[in-house]
C-alpha cells in the first residue's frame, strides 16, 4: 500500500539529515563561498538558517536538495539523508530522492509552477508517478492535501491555474506538492519573506502543524529571527560562509556566545528590541574566496583582540553542547559581555 501523507516520516528524535564539513565554491575561480560547514537535524526538529545576506544559507541548502546552481560546486564534505549518502548519488538517484524524501519551498511559489498546467495537476501527477495512484485517487489525495494545508474550497482550487491564486495560496500550493510523497525533511528557503504579515503567520502556523503531525523535520531560512524564535528549535547563525554558533534557539537568544550573533540579535526584532533603525552591524563580511589569516569577523567585532586576526578559529563544542567560533567565548560569556540583558541597556532610549 502507498503510504499515507499524515504517516509520520521518520521516528522522532532519529537523525534526518547531516551534513559534515561542506565546502562550496562558486564562479571559474572557485572561490570558497561555504567551508567546513557541518550540523545535522533530527526528525520533527526545526533547525533555522540565519546570517546576513551571502553568507551561504542558500547554498548549503540547495546542496541538500542536490540543485545548485550553475558554477557552485561541492568541493568538500558529505551530506546524508537517513543513511543515504546524497553527495554519492548519479542525477536518476537524486531525482527518486528529491521527489519523495526531500520537499522544498523558496521565496517566489509561482516560479516553481508551471503556469499552463492546473494547480491539480501539478500535485497529482508527482502522486501517480511516484505513489502509483491512479487517476482518481490521485485526485482525491490532492483534494486532501489542499485541505490539509488550508486551502479552501479545495475542489475548485484542484481546477484553477496559477496565475488565479494569490501568492499565500499559491505557497500553500506548492507546501502540498512539497510534502505529498511523505518527505523526511522540508527545506523551506525564505518561504515566507514575500507574504503579508497575516499571510505569513498562517504559512508558518501550518508549517508548524506540518512538522508536528508528520514528524517533518525542518530547515528554514529566515532573516527574521522573530520567526526563528517562535518556530525552530535550534539556531544555526551563518557568517561568510561558515557557522560561527549552533544551539536551542532560546538558549542562544537568551544568550548569544558569539559577538555575531549578539550583534545580529540587536539589530533584530525581537520583543522590545524592535528597533530597526539601530545601525546595522558597521562593516561587511569578507567576500566569498577571501581568506583573512584569523577570525572572518574579527574587524567588525567589538569584542576583538590582537590575537583574533593571527590564526584561523575553530568552532568549538562547549561543555553544554552548543558551538561556537570564537577564541575569546569563554571569557566574554564569563564577564557577561554578551548577555540580552546588557544590549538591552546600551540601546539608546
Ligand atoms: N551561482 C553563483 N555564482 C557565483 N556566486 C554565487 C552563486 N550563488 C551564490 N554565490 C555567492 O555565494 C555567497 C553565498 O550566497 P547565498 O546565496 O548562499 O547567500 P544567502 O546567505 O542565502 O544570502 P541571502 O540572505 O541574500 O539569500 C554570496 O557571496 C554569493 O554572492
Ligand atoms: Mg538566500
Amino acid at each position: 500500500m502507498s503510504p499515507s501523507p499524515s504517516d509520520p516520516a521518520t521516528a522522532p528524535g532519529a537523525t534526518v539529515l547531516s551534513v559534515e564539513g561542506l565546502h562550496l565554491t562558486v564562479g571559474a575561480g572557485r572561490a570558497e563561498a561555504v567551508r567546513d560547514v557541518s550540523f545535522s537535524v533530527r526528525a520533527g526538529e526545526a533547525v533555522g538558517l540565519v546570517g546576513e545576506s551571502g553568507s551561504g544559507k542558500t547554498l548549503t541548502c540547495r546542496s541538500v536538495l542536490g540543485v545548485n546552481a550553475p558554477g557552485v560546486a561541492v568541493s568538500g564534505g558529505r551530506i546524508d539523508l537517513g543513511g543515504t549518502e546524497l553527495t554519492a548519488l548519479g542525477a536518476r538517484a537524486w531525482e527518486q530522492v528529491r521527489g519523495s524524501r526531500l520537499g522544498a519551498v523558496f521565496q517566489d511559489p509561482a516560479s516553481y509552477l508551471n503556469p499552463s498546467l492546473t494547480v491539480g495537476r501539478q500535485l497529482a501527477e508527482p502522486l501517480r508517478l511516484r505513489l502509483g495512484l491512479k487517476r482518481a485517487e490521485a485526485r482525491a489525495r490532492a483534494v486532501e492535501l489542499f485541505t490539509s494545508v488550508g486551502l479552501h474550497r479545495p475542489d475548485e482550487v484542484y481546477d484553477q491555474y496559477p496565475h488565479e491564486l494569490s501568492g499565500g495560496m499559491l505557497q500553500r500550493v506548492l507546501i502540498a506538492i512539497a510534502v505529498a510523497c511523505g518527505p523526511e525533511l522540508l527545506v523551506a528557503d525564505e518561504a515566507t519573506t514575500a507574504l503579508d504579515t497575516v499571510v505569513q503567520a498562517e504559512v508558518l502556523e501550518l508549517l508548524a502543524r506540518l512538522r508536528t503531525e508528520r514528524g517533518l523535520a525542518l530547515l528554514l531560512v529566515t532573516h527574521d529571527l522573530a520567526v526563528v524564535a517562535e518556530v525552530c528549535d535550534r539556531i544555526l547563525v551563518f557568517y561568510a560562509g561558515e557557522i560561527v554558533e549552533d544551539g536551542p534557539t532560546a538558549e542562544v537568544v537568551a544568550a548569544p556566545a558569539h559577538p555575531y550573533t549578539e550583534a545580529l540579535l540587536r539589530v533584530a526584532s525581537i520583543g522590545d528590541w524592535q528597533r530597526r533603525d539601530l545601525a546595522v552591524i558597521p562593516g561587511r563580511p569578507p567576500e566569498a574566496g577571501a581568506a583573512p589569516a584569523g577570525c572572518r569577523f574579527a574587524d567588525r567585532c567589538a569584542f576583538a583582540a590582537e590575537a583574533c586576526s593571527e590564526a584561523a578559529v575553530p568552532l568549538t563544542v562547549r561543555a553544554d553542547g552548543r558551538r561556537v567560533r570564537c577564541d575569546r567565548a569563554e571569557e566574554l560569556a564569563l564577564s557577561g559581555a554578551l548577555s540580552t540583558d546588557r544590549s538591552r541597556q546600551e540601546v539608546p532610549a
